[in-house]
C-alpha cells in the first residue's frame, strides 16, 4: 500500500522538534520521499532525518537563539565594521565556522565579484551574511533566502541592527522554487545538499538563476575534517554540470573550501 502523504505530513508536525517548520515545506519532502517507501514507519524515519539533515544539523544546538541574544545585547553602533562580533555570530552555525579560519581570504574572494551598486542574492545563506564586515565593501541589496525559519528570523533582526533597508532575509525552498532576479548569486555550499534533496536540482538551478554572475563553492573536507577526494569529486560534477551559457571565470581552494566564480556570457 502506498505511504500516505497526509498522515506523514501530520506526523512529522506533531512532534516537537519539527512542529515549528514550514508546513509547505514538510509537505515537500514527504510527498518527495513517501514514493520511496512502503512502509510508513520507514517513510516518517526517512522524512525526519531529511529535515535533520537540511539545516538543523547546521545550527549548533541553540545557535539561532544564542545568536539573536548577542545581537540584541550589542546594539548596532558599527556594526557593519565589527569582525570580532562578526566571528562569534559566525561560530554558531557549523557552516561558517568551519570558513572561520579562512574568513578573510574567503570574503575576499567573493569581493572580488561583488560591486558597491550590485545586488545580490544569496541562496541557502545560513549564517553567511554575518561575513558582510569581513567583505571590502558593501553591495547596494542583499536577499537572503533560507529553508530555515529561526535563520531568516534571526538575519532580519541582523539587517535591522545594520540600519539596511536593502538587506533582507525570505523563506525560500531553493529545492523547488528559483529566487529573484540579481546581479550576484551566491551558492555556497548549497549544490551538494540540493542534489542530496533533489536529484538533478543543482544543474536545473544552474540553468534557470536569474544572475550574471554565479559563486559556487564546495566543502572539500567533511564537517570532522577528512577529506576522501572530495575536490576531485565536487570538480567533475560542477564542471560536467555546467550549463553552456556559464563559463568558469575564477576557481580557488580556500582553506577547506573550493570557489568557483561563473560568469553569464
Ligand atoms: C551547508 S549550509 C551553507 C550555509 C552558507 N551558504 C555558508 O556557506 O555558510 C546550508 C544552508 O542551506 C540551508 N538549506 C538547506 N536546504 C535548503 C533549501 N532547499 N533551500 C534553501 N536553503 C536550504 C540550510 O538551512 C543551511 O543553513
Amino acid at each position: 500500500m502506498p505511504v500516505d502523504v497526509q498522515r506523514l505530513v501530520a506526523d512529522v508536525l506533531s512532534s516537537k522538534k519539527y512542529a515549528s517548520m514550514d508546513e509547505a515545506l514538510v509537505r515537500r519532502v514527504c510527498a518527495d520521499l513517501s514514493t520511496r517507501y512502503d512502509k510508513h514507519s520507514d517513510a516518517l524515519r526517512a522524512t525526519k532525518t531529511a529535515l535533520h539533515r537540511m539545516h538543523q544539523a547546521f545550527l549548533r544546538g541553540d545557535g539561532a537563539q544564542r545568536a539573536h541574544h548577542l545581537i540584541r545585547e550589542r546594539g548596532s553602533h558599527n556594526l557593519s565594521t565589527d569582525r570580532a562580533f562578526a566571528r562569534q555570530l559566525l561560530a554558531l552555525h557549523a557552516s561558517t565556522a568551519e570558513r572561520l579560519p579562512t574568513i578573510e581570504s574567503a570574503c575576499a574572494f567573493l569581493g572580488a565579484f561583488i560591486g558597491f551598486t550590485d545586488r545580490v542574492v544569496d541562496i541557502g545563506s545560513g549564517f553567511a551574511p554575518f561575513a558582510l564586515p569581513f567583505y571590502p565593501h558593501l553591495p547596494a541589496a542583499y536577499l537572503a533566502c533560507e529553508i530555515s525559519a529561526p535563520i531568516v528570523s534571526l538575519l532580519n533582526a541582523y539587517f535591522a541592527a545594520l540600519d539596511k533597508p536593502a538587506f533582507t532575509a525570505i523563506p525560500l525552498d531553493a529545492a523547488v522554487t528559483t529566487p529573484p532576479p540579481a546581479d550576484v548569486a551566491l551558492l555556497l555550499k548549497l549544490l551538494p545538499l540540493l542534489e542530496q534533496q533533489r536529484k538533478g536540482r543543482a544543474r536545473d538551478l544552474l540553468k534557470t538563476l536569474p544572475a550574471q554572475r554565479i559563486i559556487v563553492s564546495f566543502p572539500v573536507t567533511t564537517l570532522s575534517g577528512r577529506s576522501k577526494g572530495m575536490e576531485a569529486f565536487y570538480s567533475t560534477f560542477l564542471e560536467s554540470n555546467l550549463p553552456d551559457y556559464l563559463t568558469i571565470t575564477a576557481r580557488q581552494r580556500i582553506g577547506s573550501e573550493l570557489f568557483y566564480a561563473l560568469s553569464a556570457q
